[in-house]
């Protein structure tokens, strides 16, 4: 059975300026709001902290997706300010078992990412234990950037193996990259700067939602 299509805006590219109405613009259409949190080691980017989730007004679950190295430091930080999803990076974590653990025992939603370079192999493990699976389609730093085509081979044969999991892909999403990544077998859409980008942003949403495989 195909999974129903979910749409996460990433609000990377929104305007921090005015967050909450750029939030409050985009939530009716979509189902989770995607927060990039980057910590300037794992990635050459300096995003977002805890002070700035706990501001965030949304009806919608929060997924953060924590771009950071020693993740388990700052977990429950970023959950007592309001996030309902807690991705990790695979690469960032020694004991993936333990960290998804933390998250666990926070009573908050679990997940693990690859960036495109990684193999699934790494998180083989841990599949069973997490209640998404992220899949990088550009290398983690920046909105902005052109999905990595190869990167729809590992959301194929993780579908194919697990049916009811939520698979994420981030990155380069727009129309088209969204069509191949939903026929490989992903569900949730990240995208923030198709959709911020948008002129007409509910009509963006409306296209990623629909879209025909
Ligand atoms: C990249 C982030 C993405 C990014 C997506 O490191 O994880 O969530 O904001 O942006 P677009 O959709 O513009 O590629
Ligand atoms: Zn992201």
């Amino acid at each position: 059975m195909i999974k129903s299509i979910k749409i996460a805006p990433s609000i990377l590219s929104a305007d921090f300026g005015k967050l909450n109405q750029e939030i409050a613009e985009v939530e009716p259409y979509c189902d989770w709001i995607h927060v990039d949190v980057m910590d300037g080691h794992f990635v050459p980017n300096i995003t977002i902290g805890p002070v700035i989730v706990k501001s965030i007004k949304s009806k919608l679950p929060l997924d953060c997706h924590l771009m950071i190295e020693n993740p388990e430091k700052y977990i429950e930080a970023f959950v007592s300010s309001g996030a309902d999803h807690i991705t990790i990076h695979q690469e960032t974590c020694d004991d993936l078992l333990k960290i998804i653990k933390q998250i666990k025992d926070l009573k908050v939603k679990a997940g693990v990412s690859i960036n495109p370079a990684t193999s699934l192999k790494t998180i083989k493990h841990v599949i069973d234990k997490v209640d998404l699976v992220l899949i990088m389609s550009v290398n983690p730093g920046f909105g902005g950037q052109k999905f990595m085509l190869e990167v729809l081979e590992k959301i194929s044969e993780l579908r194919a193996q697990n049916t009811d999991l939520d698979i994420v892909v981030d990155g380069g999403i727009n129309e088209e990259t969204a069509k191949l990544a939903v026929k490989a077998g992903a569900n949730v859409l990240v995208a923030g700067s198709y959709i911020f980008g948008a002129k007409d942003r509910c009509s963006a949403i409306a296209k990623l939602k629909n879209v025909k495989i």
